[in-house]
């Protein structure tokens, strides 16, 4: 078969490890959103979104080169103009850089934004990993104080608590240090994993040298083992992240927060210090910590600074909305209601059908939610679909109704119809809309 008649016939599919956002979906994703916004505004974080291509090197410098999201799994690309662009795996860098390039460090600190949007990142595709999926995240910047560290975490159960999710959490917390007492850990570490590098793979081996924080990471079990052993990150804080993290526990103790401390939590990006963690739901915990992270993050105090701004601490955290989406689906959590007034046009015939465009375009921008079949004919498929979406009320239009300047209001509960003019139309649908609410 020639290849163009075989391409033809072929349907085309979403690449691997994405996918469609179907309708039926759209009242899980809606609801999710709602509840975000809600709970962002009430910890005072204000939205920012930032474009979905960024310069590579903002990754590259942001992120770290070593790390798997950049050197592994980036969406990168040369433009026609030369440039070198990557589609964002992540939200913090290109926060960091739109707050230095539109001049936020003059607002008054700490500077708290969200976004809520698509990532992409060239992971192998399983239960809740994706190439392409969606994040909500905050960043809080300009800010030392650990009760911002505290509150980040908080935050991820509030949301959960606005979902109503019946399911318990739980929140895994670690300190990896900074500029003063990560060198002396990280040279530790290094000597540590070389007197063991015949027990690890390949891959661990290499990051010795160049990231051996990222060998906590690795899920090959003679890994792990090794790991286990290995130097505890706590022994070497200096005194300053010692107390920033005792704070910070004091304060999740305070707020109620369940945490477990796991000084081998290191995360997978290169700008953190100080206070790391990440979400856990606690039914699947028994699985001996293979179910995916909910969300994560924490301190980055010298990313602004790399990436070019005056040296101000920050910290933040993302979440991961297709593994939030997955436990409502399993809980079947109450969604929004949809509108109580429902009102479905029916039109017959080709007079009827023009003039019907008119009405619901008036009912439209009077903010009355119409529905309308303009492609069906005829009366019963029109009024089987207004059924099927729930239709309280039937506006009916036939070839007498649009000569006379009437129109039938039927209600579809009862069945009782009757006809008005035209003109009345709006004030009729108000007066029973204030029936059914009372
Ligand atoms: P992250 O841990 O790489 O952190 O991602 C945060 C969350 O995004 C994960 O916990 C997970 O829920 C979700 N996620 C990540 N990769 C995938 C994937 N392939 N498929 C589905 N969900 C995924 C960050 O991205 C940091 N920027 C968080 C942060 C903000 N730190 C400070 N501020």
């Amino acid at each position: 078969m020639p290849f163009a008649v075989r391409m033809k016939k072929q349907p085309i599919v979403a690449p691997k490890g994405t996918f469609d956002i179907l309708p039926q979906d759209f009242p899980y994703w809606d609801r999710l959103e709602e509840a975000i916004k809600k709970v962002a505004a009430s910890y005072g974080f204000k939205r920012i979104e930032t474009p979905i291509i960024e310069h590579t090197d903002l990754f590259v410098r942001g992120v770290g080169n070593f790390t798997d999201i950049v050197g592994k799994e980036m969406y990168s690309f040369k433009t026609k103009g030369d440039d070198e662009l990557s589609l964002r795996p992540e939200g913090t860098a290109p926060v960091i850089r739109a707050y230095i390039q539109n001049g936020m460090d003059n607002m008054p600190r700490p500077v708290k934004l969200f976004y809520v949007g698509p990532m992409f990142r060239h992971e192998n595709p399983q239960a809740g990993r994706f190439r392409e999926f969606h994040q909500f995240g905050i960043e809080a910047i300009g800010s030392s104080n650990p009760v911002l560290d505290a509150q980040a975490i908080k935050m991820f159960f509030s949301l959960m608590e606005e979902l109503k999710l019946k399911n318990k959490f739980f929140v895994k917390v670690n300190s990896i240090g900074d500029r003063t007492c990560r060198p002396k850990y990280i040279s530790a570490l290094k000597s540590y994993y070389k007197s063991q590098q015949g027990k690890l793979c390949p891959d661990c081996r290499k990051k010795i040298a160049t990231n051996p924080l990222r060998i906590f990471d690795c899920k090959n079990e003679k890994c792990t083992r090794v790991s286990l052993q290995a130097p505890n990150i706590l022994d070497y804080l200096c005194d300053e992240c010692n107390a920033h993290f005792k704070q910070v526990l004091d304060y999740l103790d305070e707020l109620g927060v369940t945490y477990l401390l796991d000084t081998k939590l290191a995360r997978g990006l290169d700008y953190y210090t100080k206070t790391v963690f990440e979400f856990y739901p606690e039914a699947n915990s028994a699985e001996g910590g293979k179910t995916n992270a909910l969300g994560g993050g924490g301190r980055y105090d010298y990313l602004v600074e790399l990436l070019g701004g005056k040296p101000v601490p920050a910290l933040g955290m993302a979440i991961g909305l297709e593994r939030i989406i997955g436990l409502m689906k399993q809980e079947k959590v109450k969604l929004a209601m949809p509108k109580e007034e429902r009102v479905f046009l029916i039109q017959l015939g080709d007079m009827a059908r023009k003039k019907s465009l008119g009405i619901f375009e008036e009912l439209r921008k009077n903010k009355i939610m119409v529905e309308e079949a303009f492609s069906k004919d005829s009366i019963k498929a029109q009024l089987k679909t207004a059924a099927k979406n729930g239709a309280n009320i039937a506006l009916i239009l036939g070839q007498k109704e649009a000569i006379d300047d009437n129109i039938i209001v039927r209600d579809m509960q009862s069945g009782i119809q009757e006809t008005i003019p035209l003109h009345k139309l709006l004030g009729e649908l108000k007066k029973r809309f204030k029936e059914q609410a009372a």
